[in-house]
């Protein structure tokens, strides 16, 4: 089905394509039509079960935070098969990002380059949704971001009113400190701020608590941060959000759009965090960073991750990807001889 849809969806400019995804995916979540389709992508397996930071995952395929940021599509995007629904960025103020155009297809090389800023509606709205609707039967995560007026100092305050707002309806609360497109932001990845944001959440109970990195960091910087997050004990560490850099490889002359790029081109570079991270630390480690097949999600797990998540791969491989993932790692652990996914996280370390 995604073969003849995906020519059309490519014809219009990527936020519309996605607005009208998510618009379909909207109705299918209110009529219930996703229970039609779940059958269709779940795969049922023990061996896929993962257990991490107090969550029951039934697979470890998830769906990255930026997909649906405002919580519309929760229900839905677990009836694709996904085994965890990231949500947000949810910042205190709604806010409309910058201006359009904002997301680019580099298409030669399966990646996307945005600048949206955090265009959400607030955690006072989202907040409200999450309390509201019935939620799916798998782990949800709330993607927190900073405001773009609060100043930089008053981040502690600003993460914290969101989060009281999305507390009742999170599984787990992620600070994203890691986005590129919103001025400063990345800034807050710095041991002194980041411990007063994490401190300043744990004050206000928030828990499982993980912290989003990115793979632009600096391994001294990564060192602190996983250093912060075993003090602090806090839940786990994600790994990576996109990055301002351009690998030379790149073809696509949308390249040259200002931005975070995700897909293809990231992949080794966040498995490589991600193993860097999990040979720091205990606490479980979410890998993100250019998944598309069964063989990149299998690469994070060995590399350390308990769970994958992806954006970029469901946009250019379409609804099926979490179920040809799920089916394709359960050929890549009869193969090596694992009985689970949670023997094999870690192997490669
Ligand atoms: C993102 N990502 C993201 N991350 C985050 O922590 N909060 C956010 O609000 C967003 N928003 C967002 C929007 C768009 C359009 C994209 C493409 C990405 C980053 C995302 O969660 C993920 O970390 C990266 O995209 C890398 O994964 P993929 O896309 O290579 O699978």
């Amino acid at each position: 089905m995604y073969r003849l849809a995906k020519p059309l969806l490519f014809r219009l400019p990527p936020e519309t394509a996605h607005e009208a995804i998510t618009g379909l995916l909207r109705v299918a979540q209110r009529t219930g039509l996703e229970r039609a389709y779940a059958g269709h992508y779940a795969v049922d397996d023990d061996r896929l079960t993962v257990e991490a930071f107090g969550q029951s995952f039934p697979n470890p395929v998830g769906v990255a935070a930026g997909f649906d940021k405002n919580a519309e599509i929760p229900r839905a995007l677990a009836a694709l098969g996904f085994g965890h629904v990231e949500v947000g960025a949810v910042t205190a103020e709604g806010q409309p990002g910058n201006p359009r155009p904002r997301m680019f297809r580099l298409r030669e090389d399966e990646a996307l380059v945005n600048r949206m800023g955090f265009n959400n509606a607030g955690a006072d709205v989202v907040g409200e949704r999450l309390a509201t609707q019935r939620l799916p039967d798998v782990p949800v995560g709330v993607n927190v971001g900073k405001s773009k007026s609060t100043p930089l100092a008053d981040a502690p305050a600003d993460y914290r009113y969101t989060y009281e707002r999305v507390a009742a309806g999170g599984d787990y609360f992620v600070v994203n400190v890691s986005s590129p497109n919103t001025p400063g932001l990345r800034e807050l990845q710095n041991r002194e701020q980041l411990a007063a944001i994490l401190t300043e959440l744990q004050d206000a109970g928030a828990s499982p608590l993980l912290v989003k990195l990115s793979p632009d960091l600096h391994r001294d910087a990564v060192v602190d941060a996983v250093e912060l997050a075993n003090e602090l004990g806090l839940d786990g560490v994600v790994a990576t959000n996109t990055t301002t850099d351009r690998p030379d490889e790149l073809r696509s002359p949308n390249a040259a759009e200002t931005g975070g790029l995700s897909g293809r081109p990231i992949r080794e570079r966040a498995t490589d965090q991600v193993r860097f991270v999990a040979e720091r630390t205990d606490l479980p480690v979410v890998g993100v960073g250019g998944v598309f097949t069964a063989e990149d999600a299998y690469e994070k797990i060995r590399a350390g991750a308990s769970v994958v998540q992806l954006y970029t791969g469901l946009i250019y491989r379409g609804p099926g990807i979490a179920h040809d993932i799920n089916e394709g790692l359960l050929d890549l652990l009869d193969r090596d001889g694992f009985d689970s996914v949670e023997d094999a996280v870690g192997a490669d370390l």
